[in-house]
């Protein structure tokens, strides 16, 4: 797992963006794995910038979506597709056939979720996931107590989680207490995953996943598994990691052939 610790998110932005951008070039078919909440914003408004002003190609590319409510009306503003579509997808050259989410108005989830895993499949793997993380340490909505080997399935909110989501919506009884998400098993096939965390009110999580033990209580520790993790941070999520000085002395020697 690398750490880097950035002074903000323009920033976090930038370098997500870089990753994506070099990915692209030598893959222009490449598979992203988009998040929502507000961590991914910065890179999804950098990703945009570059395609408007430098033309970074998305026509080739294809997305899937991390996670989505159960039993919103399709074209609800606040479903993850019509997130990803609003705060990304429409701002780019993607094909909107190639963008994907889990069915979250199917009437049968199971086989919804059984369908999402076979259309990652079909795609040739997700390329490069981008990942936020919950105060609780859930990726997707992968709540504490997940499976690691988890895949595309229905789970139930928390209430911490539900209230942390509640700003997107009128009311805390408007957020679903259902949602479908790609599982832990899942993610960790990604071949590249970037996570975004950013605030104060992340750094226990952020020093729980990257510094704690590997267990099902924090979803997020198991990307200490992945052979490919970078986790970018602002100052403010990292203020509670241990060895914060040295990822920072890693990142600031790095040699500058290996990229992200
Ligand atoms: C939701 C999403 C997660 C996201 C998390 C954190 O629960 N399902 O994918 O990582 O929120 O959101 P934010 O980035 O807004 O803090």
């Amino acid at each position: 797992m690398e750490v880097v610790i950035l002074n903000g998110s323009k920033q976090i932005g930038k370098l997500a963006a870089d990753a994506i951008g070099e990915l692209l070039r030598h893959k222009p078919d490449a598979v992203l794995g988009l998040a929502t909440g507000s961590s991914p914003l910065p890179i999804y408004d950098e990703l945009a910038g570059r395609h408007e002003r430098d033309g970074l190609d998305f026509s080739r590319a294809h997305g899937f979506a991390l996670d989505e409510y159960v039993g919103l009306p399709a074209g609800h503003p606040e479903s993850y597709r019509e997130v990803i579509r609003r705060e990304f997808t429409n701002r780019v050259n993607i094909a909107p056939e190639n963008v994907h989410g889990p069915d979250g108005t199917a009437a049968d989830i199971p086989a919804a979720c059984q369908a999402y895993e076979d259309s990652i499949a079909a795609a040739g793997g997700i390329d490069l996931q981008l990942l936020g993380v919950g105060t609780d340490g859930h990726i997707g909505f992968n709540e504490p107590g997940s499976s690691f080997a988890s895949r595309t399935r229905i789970k139930s909110l928390i209430e911490q989680t539900r209230r942390d989501n509640a700003r997107f919506f009128n009311s805390l009884a408007e957020v679903p207490h259902h949602v479908l998400t790609q599982g832990l098993g899942t993610i960790m096939e990604a071949r590249h995953v970037i996570l975004v965390a950013t605030g104060a009110q992340k750094a226990q999580a952020v020093r729980e996943f990257v510094e704690g033990p590997v267990a099902a209580i924090c979803p997020a520790s198991v990307l200490q598994f992945h052979p490919h993790a970078t986790v970018l941070l602002d100052e403010a999520a990292a203020s509670a990691l241990k060895l914060a000085d040295f990822y920072r002395h890693t990142y600031d020697n790095k040699p500058a052939w290996q990229g992200l």
